[in-house]
């Protein structure tokens, strides 16, 4: 059995939780391939069993390399087992979990006529404003980001890492014979 952790990133920090669910899998009995898709689409998703496609989440959107292997791998996709997942920031407000879900899970899912992924998760990622430069720190204080993790006690002068490995590892582990 062989599967393809396949994941966009802009900052790096979706490529962990991509080897930790490869990981998982790997003690669930498949040989697995980890792909970054920013160092291009591979051979695709022919001879996968199963395809884990994931991307971190940028205003609202996957990142255009993760969304390109969805579009491109469209028909092959809906013939196989196929899992999403994202790493975002709307974990972090109880009150943005359900449209986060839908707008970045189902509703990307529902673009691709035929796929009905075994599973969907929503996973925590980093923030870390010394990263970003000065377009982006505008974007984000314009719809508030900082004002709202400090709501939350978190001190956005300091990178904030809010990848939970259990609930990633757990969900891996589920997707296994
Ligand atoms: C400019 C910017 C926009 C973002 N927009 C969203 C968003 O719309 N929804 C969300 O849940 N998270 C959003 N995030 C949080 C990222 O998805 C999160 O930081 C993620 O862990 C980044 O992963 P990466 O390092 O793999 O790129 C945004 C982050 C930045 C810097």
């Amino acid at each position: 059995m062989k599967a393809l952790v396949a994941f966009g990133t802009r900052y790096g920090t979706t490529a962990r939780i991509a080897e930790i669910i490869g990981e998982e899998l790997t003690k669930g009995g498949y040989e697995v391939d980890v792909l970054d898709l920013r160092d291009g689409a591979g051979g695709g998703v022919d001879g996968y069993d199963l395809v884990v496609l994931g991307s971190s989440v940028f205003v609202g959107k996957w990142t255009k390399e993760a969304q390109r292997f969805l579009e491109s791998s469209a028909p092959a996709l809906t013939e196989r087992k196929v899992a999403l997942f994202v790493s975002c920031s709307d974990v972090l407000f109880p009150e943005k979990v359900e449209a986060g879900r839908k707008m970045y899970l189902d509703d990307v899912a529902a673009g691709v006529p035929g796929l009905s992924p075994v599973a969907k998760g929503m996973f925590g990622g980093v923030i870390d404003f010394g990263r970003y430069n000065t377009l982006t720190k505008a974007l984000l204080a314009g719809v508030g980001t900082k004002k709202r993790l400090r709501g939350k006690g978190i001190d956005p002068s300091q990178p904030y890492d809010f990848r939970e490995w259990q609930e990633v590892r757990a969900w891996a582990r589920a997707l296994c014979p």
